[in-house]
């Protein structure tokens, strides 16, 4: 069994189909059939059926693919960052969801430059969960992002809580009221925004007794527009709440009224600014179109969304140490509280 066998297998196994798997790989067709073979003759095990079109694993190709494309995945890693190791980039690659960028990015990128006037800083912007592939691929050093992710590859330091804050019209009824609590929101439309959803694991139950007849399970939906309604006596489903801001409510026992998902946060604060809506938001996200938007307090104290720092386990960027020095210092300056910690090296 060699390499090119296993690449030739997950190429079929992607496209179903011996030509478009000998485009990608340009590779001919007989020689990728070749390279098939010779796999399910070394192993004695049949992994596709060429009898349908498209073409189809066997249960053991299934199982097979499942367990050797994260293997393969694994060794772009290990290989891609031994490549790293031996000529690091003198650049530092930093990924960011839009979020960091109207708070504190700008500020620590400042603070970074000035302890290190010749560091080459590129910024990319790229949602909590891409994070963690362009971190192993290297197409980023560092990534800042809002959702803690379990991966043997990877650490992460949480930087702080940001508060919630509730972006309505400057028309909205509510809008005069300072601090605002999730239930008196629930009547609205929420616009959600988030392109990353939590895991499963972490989704919890209800911190209080429930205000509304719902729970945390609501009806699934990914419909750009949704009523979350319930009958009295119809049953919620059992499908947990991923989406961060209905995740936030359903911890209330609340499930609003109306959704409308957008594609990122400009689109929903845009909703918002037109009397579409409204949305939660972090703080630093306040002073956006306020021509148009009020942002309010919530009364919830654990109505807040973190902020991550994200990096390789086994490669911490040289400059890394300097960027987080620079972010606490920021704190400092800024009167933010957080918990200083550090990075490990681990080997
Ligand atoms: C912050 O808002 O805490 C933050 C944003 C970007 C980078 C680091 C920290």
């Amino acid at each position: 069994m060699d390499l090119k066998q296993l690449n030739a297998f997950i190429a079929i196994a992607d496209l179903r189909s011996f030509s478009a798997a000998a485009t990608k790989t340009g590779l001919s067709q007989p020689t990728l059939s070749r390279l098939l073979k010779q796999l399910e003759t070394d192993m004695g095990v049949e992994l596709v059926d060429r009898y349908h079109r498209p073409l189809h694993l066997t249960e053991a190709g299934v199982f097979f693919y499942d367990k050797i494309s994260a293997i393969l995945t694994e060794i772009d890693t290990v290989t891609s960052m031994t490549q790293r190791l031996s000529a690091p980039s003198t650049a530092l690659n930093i990924g960011f969801v839009p979020s960091v960028l109207y708070g504190l990015l700008p500020e620590v990128i400042a603070k970074l430059k000035q302890s290190n006037p010749d560091i080459e800083v590129n910024l990319k912007d790229i949602s909590s969960y891409q994070q963690i592939e362009a971190l192993k691929t290297g197409e980023i050093d560092i990534g800042f992002g809002r959702f803690a992710h379990q991966d043997p590859w990877i650490q992460q330091i949480l930087l702080r809580h940001e508060r919630y804050m509730v972006a309505l019209s400057k028309a909205h009824a509510l809008a005069h009221i300072d601090e605002q609590r999730l239930i008196d929101l629930a009547n609205n439309r929420l616009i959600l925004y988030h392109q990353t959803h939590l895991p499963i694991s972490t989704t919890t139950q209800p911190i209080n007794t429930p205000i509304s007849n719902s729970t945390n399970h609501i009806a699934a939906t990914d419909k750009s527009s949704s009523r979350h309604k319930q009958s009295s006596n119809e049953q919620p489903s059992l499908e947990p709440v991923t989406e961060p801001l209905l995740h936030l409510f359903a911890q209330y026992g609340i499930s609003p009224f109306m959704t409308t998902t957008v594609s990122d946060l400009q689109v929903a604060l845009g909703l918002v600014a037109a009397g579409e809506g409204i949305t939660l938001v972090p703080a630093s996200l306040k002073t956006v179109r306020t021509e148009q938007i009020v942002y309010r307090r919530l009364l919830h104290e654990n109505a807040t969304s973190p902020i991550y720092l994200h990096t390789l386990k086994d490669f911490v960027h040289p400059k890394i140490p300097d960027l987080l020095s620079a972010i606490y210092q920021v704190y400092e300056r800024r009167g933010i509280t957080y918990r200083k910690q550090s990075f490990t090296l681990q080997r």
